[in-house]
């Protein structure tokens, strides 16, 4: 297993707490998280290793082993049956870890993944992030919750005040260190009336190595040298809106506007509309018209994203420094929806100016390959 590291002031949460099934809690009691007035020291700089350096280059130890993958997108999106997380072994997770890096985002559904094999499984890929405000379930931590109530006016309100495209983010861009690999379990736990599917509460990820080569060359030298700020404004915001208790201090960080990816060496866009502030060194007229238009092209790029629609138990396993992602909030009149989230972190985000476009870089082995035939 990588050296990677937890926060040990965090108490054990198998040992101290009974096991906890949470769709049945949230089927049953609603709102289930707690949100404890518990104050978390700033996060110390940790050295992150990454266990896709381990991986295989061909991803045997999956592609072997799988009924079926099968990519969604030609960008973006692929899918694995036959596989259960919580039997992978090392070497599964170390591909499985360098698939995402350059597939963005792998889907596995019928998972019978629980909460505490989440929390050791997300151990083996970084340091696990315990969320500034977001609710947990007791003696959970490292979960973060998501359940929106549709009984809760405040949220349902929020959500539908506002424009679904403001809801791009990649997860907590405002730590000094953000998140890696990252995965969902999501459970239905009422659905739609119908044939048994599920209607609604899709979510779209787009790839930030597409995002970045769909810019033009003059754009794409013009953001390397770029930083931008990064801010958990926005989640202070909903502490104050619903009165929860900020465990942990937002601090904002600065990162940069093009980042390379370490195990895939690409560039991909590191800016959008959840945490970034502004860019370093613009006005701020010329910052926001930047960001405005980077914002626009990533919720437009229907070519570098996929719309997953879940179904019941299945598991999103997302790279955060290769992707952004957005949760449609359309069901609140229609069903509802429950779901885990582990946040691994990983590596500060930098930029190497002799990273390549996953462009020029796929042409490039392609070529390579077809003059050795
Ligand atoms: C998230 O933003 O991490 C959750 C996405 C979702 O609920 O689909």
């Amino acid at each position: 297993m990588p050296p990677n590291t937890t926060n040990n002031s965090v108490e054990s949460v198998s040992e101290q707490f009974q096991k906890l099934d949470l769709k049945t809690l949230a089927r049953e009691k609603g709102n289930y998280q707690v949100y404890p007035r518990t104050n978390y020291p700033p996060l110390e700089p940790f050295e992150h290793y990454d266990p896709g350096k381990l991986a295989d280059p061909k991803k045997a130890s999956l592609y072997d082993n799988a009924e079926r993958i099968f990519d969604l997108t030609p960008s973006i999106g692929t899918e694995v049956h036959g596989l259960q997380l919580s039997q992978l072994t090392d070497q599964q997770k170390n591909d499985l870890a360098l698939l995402t890096a350059e597939r963005g985002v792998i889907f596995f559904r019928n998972q019978d993944l629980d909460p505490y094999q989440g929390v050791e499984f997300g151990k083996y890929f970084g340091r696990l992030h315990i969320h500034n405000i977001v609710g947990h379930p007791p003696g959970l931590p490292y979960i973060a919750s998501i359940f929106y109530n549709e009984q809760d006016p405040q949220t349902t309100k929020l959500f539908e005040s506002r424009s679904a495209d403001e809801g791009w983010h990649s997860d907590i861009t405002y730590e000094n260190q953000p998140a890696g690999l990252t995965f969902l379990k999501v459970s239905i736990i009422d659905t739609v009336p119908g044939d048994g599917d599920t209607i609604g509460g899709d979510t779209i990820w787009a790839s930030a190595y597409g995002a970045y080569d769909k810019l033009s060359k003059p754009m794409q030298q013009f953001l390397e040298g770029l930083e931008a700020v990064h801010t958990g404004q926005v989640h202070k915001d909903n502490a104050q809106r619903t009165g929860h208790f900020i465990r942990r201090d937002f601090v904002d960080y600065v990162h940069p506007v093009i980042r390379t990816h370490p195990l895939t060496g690409w560039k991909g866009l590191f800016v959008q509309p959840g945490f970034t502030k502004s860019i370093v060194g613009l006005n701020r007229k010329e910052s926001d018209v930047l960001l405005k238009f980077l914002f626009n092209h990533i919720a437009g790029g229907h070519d570098f994203q996929v719309r997953f629609k879940w179904t019941e138990d299945t598991v999103a396993v997302w790279d955060n420094r290769a992707t952004f992602h957005c949760a449609i909030f359309d069901y609140f009149t229609s069903g509802r929806r429950h779901g885990w989230r582990i946040t691994p972190t990983a590596e500060r985000p930098y930029y190497d100016p002799n990273s390549k476009s996953r462009r020029e870089d796929l042409a490039e082995r392609a070529e390579k390959e077809a003059n050795s035939q």
